[in-house]
């Protein structure tokens, strides 16, 4: 990135912006004392080891050892480069910066030869919402969103738009706005003539929905038909910028509410995901109108660990429902599903019942993957009739004896054989009888973490460091809060180095960091230290308690402790130097080692 971000902007940056304010979009957070605590994003945990310190504006895990401040979280959760993490931060704080930043960030995941196609996405959507928004030519598309339950903010939200019924609107708008005609057809825009090699407007007569890919482009467009017109919705075909098998509706936008309640909500269509967002369903997201991927299920599983199907309910949906059940089931996720009167998708629902009866009555009362199942196989079939009853039976015990869980093996027989009056021990028999029990498990699942319930957090399981190690660290702390400190214990560490190289390393970049003026900032300090396992030592130190005043005694101590681990490390050397000599019957050489040893074991 060519602009630089001036160090006073980052500062300002600094003081606007609350680390755990932040770190609470990815992370459900609870208060405990002076820190905040949670379940760490960076490696899946059941119990909170991942701390906040508001004071100090820093984070620690104590399970993984990941830790930094605001910037390295950005940037380690996001992938973001120091700057852009700036730029996001600056966006969050209303800090103004002085070039347009959030383009900048935007444009990094295109290559530059593909540039030109976001660029013309770009601006068609605000052309296309403009058309919607404010002129006569879209008032009827206007009209029939809002008909449709569209609220005015959704169409903002979600940039709703209007192409016009012209063949060439679009063709012209582009060549005159300088984008390259062929370029144009490869993102799918417009589409050539074969009598006269002239462009034609792919687009024409449609609501627009514009579709961003994971970094927030827009790389894509749906748009349906007015009316009856045929097809239904007409998207942008596979282009170089839009790949159908990897991109989620909406996934961007929805990704912080995602990471935070570590659950999606999947839909088949992008009415349904706006209709579900105007009733507080923020996590929603849709396939783009083909069944879901491997490479979609790799997306949901880094950013959740439950997902809630919420798909059509008449038979097509009914079935792509079970089938994206399996592979999420497969790919480890805690799968739900939920559930709808015959026929209705979520869109309808929410016309006809309510917002609130949607999110109580469907999503969150969502259907358990067994419940599922159960509801699965009775479709079609009539249990008045002997023949349907038992294949159900026989499905349901089949289904059950794939349970990992004996308890849960015992709850769905018992209701199995209460609704069918029939006798436990039989279809235990049975149960035992089938093969596919046996069947190898699918990987261990994770068990939800209860939503809105922390346990407390794990105390620091205590191995036992050597005194040198704990030392180093004591100092390292007093050292980060006042340069005083820090140019004394360098005085007195008399050229010697710490005994950790990392803890070396960072010393001498905080020496560094005071030469250029800095006041001790631990904060700051974070930002200047480019390497990311140092980071997170300064952050882990960070964290520690330690006494603001510092006697010469304690001083004196700790610079002890590590003088001595170097002295034994050289009494050790001298040990096999002095052995050595010995096996050589070099007794005089070993002699005046031995003399050594004494000295250095006098100084001790
Ligand atoms: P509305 O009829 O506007 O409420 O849309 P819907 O979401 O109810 O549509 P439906 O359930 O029919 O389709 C779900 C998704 O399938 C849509 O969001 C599209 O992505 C896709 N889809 C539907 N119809 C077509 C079509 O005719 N062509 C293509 N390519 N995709 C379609
Ligand atoms: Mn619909």
């Amino acid at each position: 990135m060519a602009e630089r971000i001036a160090e006073e902007k980052i500062n300002e940056i600094r003081e606007a912006v609350d680390i755990a304010d932040v770190i609470g979009d990815y992370v459900q957070l609870k208060k405990q004392g002076r820190n905040y605590f949670g379940l760490c994003p960076f490696h899946g945990e059941n119990s909170p080891s991942f701390s906040v310190s508001p004071d100090k504006q820093i984070y620690h895990c104590f399970g993984c050892g990941a830790g930094g401040n605001v910037f390295s979280f950005l940037m380690e959760i996001e992938g973001f480069s120091f700057q852009e993490a700036a730029i996001k931060l600056a966006e969050r704080t209303n800090v103004q910066l002085d070039f347009d930043a959030s383009a900048t960030l935007r444009k990094k995941a295109i290559p530059e030869h593909f540039r030109q196609m976001v660029e013309a996405h770009e601006l068609l959507r605000k052309f296309y919402h403009h058309l919607l928004v404010n002129t006569d030519e879209g008032q009827n598309a206007l009209e029939y969103l809002t008909k449709r339950g569209f609220s005015k903010e959704s169409i903002e939200k979600f940039q709703i738009g209007y192409a016009l019924p012209s063949w060439e609107f679009v063709s012209n708008l582009l060549q005159k706005r300088g984008f390259s005609p062929e370029q144009m057809e490869k993102a799918g825009l417009i589409i050539q003539r074969e009598r006269d090699d002239s462009y034609f407007d792919r687009f024409r007569n449609r609501i627009m929905f514009p579709i961003y890919d994971h970094q927030g482009n827009t790389i894509a467009f749906s748009g349906r038909a007015l009316g009856d017109d045929e097809p239904k919705y007409l998207n942008s075909p596979e282009t170089p910028i839009f790949n159908k098998s990897k991109i989620l509706y909406r996934f961007n936008q929805a990704r912080a509410a995602i990471r935070k309640q570590q659950h999606i909500v999947l839909f088949e269509g992008f009415a349904d995901v706006i209709a579900a967002d105007r009733a507080g369903v923020e996590n929603g997201v849709a396939t783009m109108g083909t069944s879901l991927t491997s490479e979609h299920i790799t997306v949901l599983k880094k950013n959740a660990q439950t997902v809630t199907i919420c798909y059509d309910s008449d038979n097509a949906g009914i079935e792509a429902a079970h089938r994206a059940a399996l592979m999420l089931q497969e790919a480890g996720l805690i799968v739900k599903v939920a559930k709808m009167p015959d026929g209705l998708d979520p869109d309808d629902y929410i016309q006809t019942y309510g917002e609130e009866k949607f999110r109580n009555e469907v999503i969150h009362s969502s259907l358990t993957l067994m419940a599922f199942k159960l509801l699965y196989y009775r479709r079609g079939k009539n249990l008045q009739n002997e023949g349907d009853r038992l294949q159900y039976i026989e499905e349901v015990v089949d289904e059950i004896g794939r349970l990992d869980k004996a308890v849960e093996r015992d709850f769905y027989l018992r209701q199995l054989a209460d609704e069918f009056s029939l006798s436990l021990g039989a279809l235990q028999q049975q149960l035992s009888q089938t093969a596919r029990q046996k069947q190898p498990k699918t990987e261990e699942r994770r068990s939800a973490p209860e939503m809105n319930t922390i346990p407390t957090p794990v105390i620091r399981q205590g191995t036992l460091k050597p005194a040198h190690y704990e030392a180093e660290r004591r100092l390292i702390s007093h050292m980060l809060r006042d340069s005083e400190v820090a140019y004394k214990v360098h005085e007195m560490l008399q050229g010697q180095t710490l005994n950790v190289d990392e803890h070396q390393a960072i010393i001498t970049y905080l020496l560094g960091f005071y030469e250029k003026g800095h006041e001790p900032d631990l904060n700051g300090f974070l930002n200047y230290l480019e390497d990311n396992k140092l980071k997170r030592i300064v952050a882990d130190i960070g964290m520690m308690t330690i006494n603001e005043e510092l006697s010469d005694q304690e001083l004196n101590d700790y610079i002890k402790q590590v003088l001595k681990h170097q002295k034994m490390l050289k009494i050790k050397a001298k040990e096999l130097e002095q052995k050595e000599a010995e096996r050589q019957s070099d007794y005089l050489r070993a002699a005046a080692i031995a003399m050594e040893i004494i000295q250095l074991r006098k100084s001790l």
